[in-house]
C-alpha cells in the first residue's frame, strides 16, 4: 500500500477551510453519512441543499442541525424520491430554480440488502432504481449548473462493488431471475462506481475540464442502512458487527465524500475510502480498485443502457 498523502491520520475535515459562499447538494441526509456530511459542511459555513424523500425526517434533521450549529446555518430541503424518476426530475428542476451554483453534488443516498425483489414505479429493481438510475438522472439534469460552477460530482459507492457478480447483468438488469439481496445491491453500487469513471472518460473526450467526478465509499460505518431496508437476519448480523472494531462511527464514514467534495488536487482515477483493516475502517485516502470496476466495454454499455432506461440523454 502506498503512503497516505494526508499523513498517518489520513484525510480529516480539519483540512476544510471556510466554505462561506459554497453550495453543496446532498442526497439522503436524514441519517448516517449524509447527515454527518451535511453537518460538517454547514459547520464550515457552506450552504447545504438536502434532497430527501421524507419531509418529516428532513425537518427533524434540520432541527437537530440548527440545535447543534445555530439558527444561522444555511440549510434547506427539497423533496426527492430517488425511486421515482418523475420525482427526481421535479426535484432537479426545483434545485435549478432555487440555487445559482453547485460546488459539489454528493450522491450519498441508498437502500441496501432489500430481502425480496421489489420493483420501483418505473419498473426497475429497487436497489438499481434508487441507487443507480435515480442518481444517473439527477447528475445529468444538474450537470449544466455543476459545469457552470466548475463543480464536482461525488458518488458514494461501496466495497460491495467487489462482491456479487462483479459485472452488470445486462441480460436481466432487473433480476427477474436468481434475485439475491446481496447480488442486486452489489450490482447497483458497481453500476454507480463504473458510471463515475465512464463520465470522466466522456468529459475527457469532450475536452471538458470544468467538472470533476469522484468515486468513494464509507467503509463499514454505523448508520441506519441495514435497519432501513435489510432482512431480519442482516439486521442481526450488522447489529453484532456494530459492536466490533470492524466498524466506525457514521461521522468517519462521511469523510471520504467530504474529501472528494472539497479537497484540492485529488486524482480522479482513484477510489477513496478508509485505508485500514480490509478498507472497512481507518485513515481515509486512496486505495486500489479492482479492474472489473473500470471495464470499459461494460461501463460504455451500462451508460447506454442507463440512458435508455431512464430516458435521460447526456450531451456527450
Ligand atoms: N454504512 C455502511 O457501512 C456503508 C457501507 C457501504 C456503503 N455505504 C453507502 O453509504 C451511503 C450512505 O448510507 P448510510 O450508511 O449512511 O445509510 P443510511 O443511514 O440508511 O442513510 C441513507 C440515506 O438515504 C436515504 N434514502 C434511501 N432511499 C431513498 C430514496 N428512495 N430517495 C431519497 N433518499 C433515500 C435515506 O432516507 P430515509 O431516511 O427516508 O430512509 C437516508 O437519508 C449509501 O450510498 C450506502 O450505499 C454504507
Amino acid at each position: 500500500m502506498s503512503k497516505n498523502k494526508f499523513g498517518k491520520q489520513g484525510w480529516t475535515p480539519e483540512r476544510i477551510k471556510d466554505l462561506s459562499g459554497k453550495t453543496y447538494v446532498i442526497t439522503g441526509t436524514t441519517s448516517g453519512t449524509g447527515f454527518e456530511a451535511a453537518r460538517i459542511l454547514l459547520s464550515k459555513g457552506a450552504k447545504v441543499v438536502m434532497l430527501n424523500r421524507n419531509p418529516q425526517k428532513s425537518e427533524q434533521a434540520i432541527k437537530t442541525l440548527k440545535d447543534t450549529l445555530g439558527n444561522h446555518i444555511k440549510v434547506s430541503n427539497i423533496k426527492m424520491d430517488l425511486a421515482v424518476q418523475a420525482s427526481v426530475r421535479k426535484a432537479a428542476a426545483e434545485v435549478l430554480e432555487k440555487v445559482s451554483q453547485i460546488d459539489a453534488l454528493l450522491c450519498n443516498a441508498a437502500i441496501a440488502q432489500v430481502p425480496t425483489r421489489k420493483l420501483t414505479v418505473d419498473h426497475f429493481e429497487s436497489q438499481l432504481g434508487v441507487n443507480h438510475y435515480g442518481h444517473f438522472t439527477l447528475q445529468g439534469l444538474l450537470f449544466p449548473l455543476i459545469e457552470k460552477s466548475k463543480g464536482r460530482i461525488v458518488t458514494v459507492g461501496s466495497l460491495g462493488y467487489n462482491m456479487g457478480l462483479k459485472t452488470i447483468k445486462f441480460d436481466d438488469m432487473n433480476w427477474d431471475h436468481d434475485y439475491t439481496a446481496n447480488d442486486a445491491y452489489s450490482q447497483s453500487k458497481l453500476a454507480q462506481i463504473m458510471s463515475v469513471y465512464e463520465l470522466q472518460d466522456r468529459l475527457n473526450k469532450a475536452g471538458n475540464n470544468n467538472v470533476k467526478a469522484y468515486a468513494c465509499h464509507p467503509g463499514s460505518s454505523r448508520t441506519s442502512l441495514i435497519s432501513t431496508s435489510g432482512s431480519f437476519m442482516m439486521k442481526m448480523i450488522f447489529g453484532l458487527m456494530k459492536l466490533s472494531p470492524l466498524t466506525q462511527p457514521a461521522e468517519n464514514g462521511a469523510y471520504p465524500q467530504l474529501m472528494c467534495a472539497t479537497e484540492k488536487d485529488l486524482d480522479q482515477s482513484a477510489f477513496y475510502g478508509p485505508t485500514g483493516r480490509s478498507n472497512w475502517v481507518g485513515p481515509v485516502g486512496a486505495h486500489p480498485i479492482e479492474p472489473h470496476a473500470k471495464d470499459k466495454a461494460v461501463s460504455k454499455r451500462l451508460w447506454e443502457v442507463s440512458e435508455k432506461a431512464t430516458g435521460f440523454k447526456w450531451n456527450f
